[in-house]
């Protein structure tokens, strides 16, 4: 059987990444068609030897479309998701518009992915920084989960293709006069801003009214439905560094049990997608240069936190493009044709 297959942000930074996620998976598509706002219609896009026109997605769009990957954000999701639904395809959204949706499921292939069974026409990709913790975390399950306290290290390209061209920039206007103008970091609707090139910004999107950001709060509420633990502990703070590419997360876990790093290794060693690279002698460990362009997720530094045998340590790293968002899409539409 071949999809027909409708990708709503194809020009965008995740959108770009799921064209090429489907060309490298030779993914069974019988048509692909490409779609985004006005400004980049007749813009064209090569995909598999033929270059294909990136049309204005409207409502109309996915008449006969079975599969639709969504990375245009929140908004156009909210606008769009009902009208692809409604002429018969699935979406595979992105954006976070239907994440806590009772009626929606969050998957990530290799934790939960009998979830996609439920789907009423729309399943929902995870935050980036949630999913490559979910890849590490769901090796250690059995251990009992109890407290999970990260700090994440998210690169630019999260915010979309206009912050990757910013910091660019910024580095670009410091080599040339040694001033940065900052106009977009670290959230272009506000209106403070600050310099990211040379710089750590302890926000990743908007404050909610708790004191925590939107991004932080996306960690503790995603991973306790995808991991179905409603009363798991999550401690997050979540914050933007000057790297183009590649989330990496500092993470220390308490279990209901000690469990040490070499038990943890083992577990890690046998999860499907997960890397470990943990040899501290050879200087190896997961850094996010390292894990660019690949879809694998990967965990070092394992260790026990020296105080509580019941807490252990590691640093995980993934690309927040690829398995932060469109491999994990074009996963989640791969699991949806085996499993249909
Ligand atoms: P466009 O390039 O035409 O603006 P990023 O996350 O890198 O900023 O990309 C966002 C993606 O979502 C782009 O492909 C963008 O298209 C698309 N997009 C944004 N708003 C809309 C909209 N209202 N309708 C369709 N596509 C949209």
């Amino acid at each position: 059987v071949q999809y027909r297959i409708a990708v709503l942000g194809a020009t965008g930074a995740v959108g770009r990444k799921m064209i090429q996620t489907l060309e490298r998976r030779n993914f069974p598509f019988e048509s692909l068609k490409l779609l985004a706002s006005e400004r980049s219609a007749g813009e064209t896009i090569s995909f598999a030897g033929q270059l294909i026109e990136v049309e204005v997605a409207r409502p109309d769009s996915f008449e006969g479309i079975d599969i639709a990957l969504f990375s245009a954000g929140a908004t156009t999701s909210q606008v769009f998701a009902p009208e692809a639904v409604k002429r018969g395809a699935v979406v595979v959204d992105n954006s976070s518009a239907y994440r806590m949706d009772k009626s929606v499921p969050l998957v990530v292939p290799e934790v939960n992915a009998h979830a996609v069974d439920h789907h009423q026409g729309i399943i929902a990709n995870p935050n980036c920084s949630t999913i490559q913790l979910m890849v590490a975390l769901n090796a250690l399950k059995e251990f009992g989960l109890e407290h999970v306290v990260i700090s994440t290290y998210q690169a630019v390209s999260g915010m979309g293709q206009k912050a990757v061209d910013a910091l660019r920039s910024e580095v670009e206007e410091w080599r040339q006069g040694g001033r940065i103008t900052p106009t977009l970091f670290p959230l272009a609707s506000q209106d403070a801003h600050y310099p990211m090139a040379f710089n750590v910004l302890p926000q990743c999107d908007v404050f909610l009214d708790n004191g925590y950001t939107k991004e932080e709060m996306k960690l503790v509420n995603e991973s306790r439905k995808i991991l179905e633990m409603p009363e798991l502990k999550v401690s997050p703070t979540a914050v933007r560094v000057p790297v183009l590419y590649g989330h990496s997360e500092s993470v220390a876990v308490r279990f209901q049990q000690p469990v040490s790093p070499t038990q943890a290794r083992e577990k890690f060693a046998q999860a499907t997608n997960l890397v470990v690279l943990d040899d501290p002698s050879q200087a190896q460990y997961p850094h996010p240069l390292m894990a660019e362009d690949t879809g694998e997720t990967y965990v070092g530094r394992i260790r026990q936190d020296l105080a509580d045998p019941n807490t252990l340590l590691f640093f995980v790293v993934a690309d927040n493009l690829l398995k932060g968002a469109a491999w994990n899409a074009v996963q989640i539409a791969e699991t949806l044709i085996q499993r249909a």
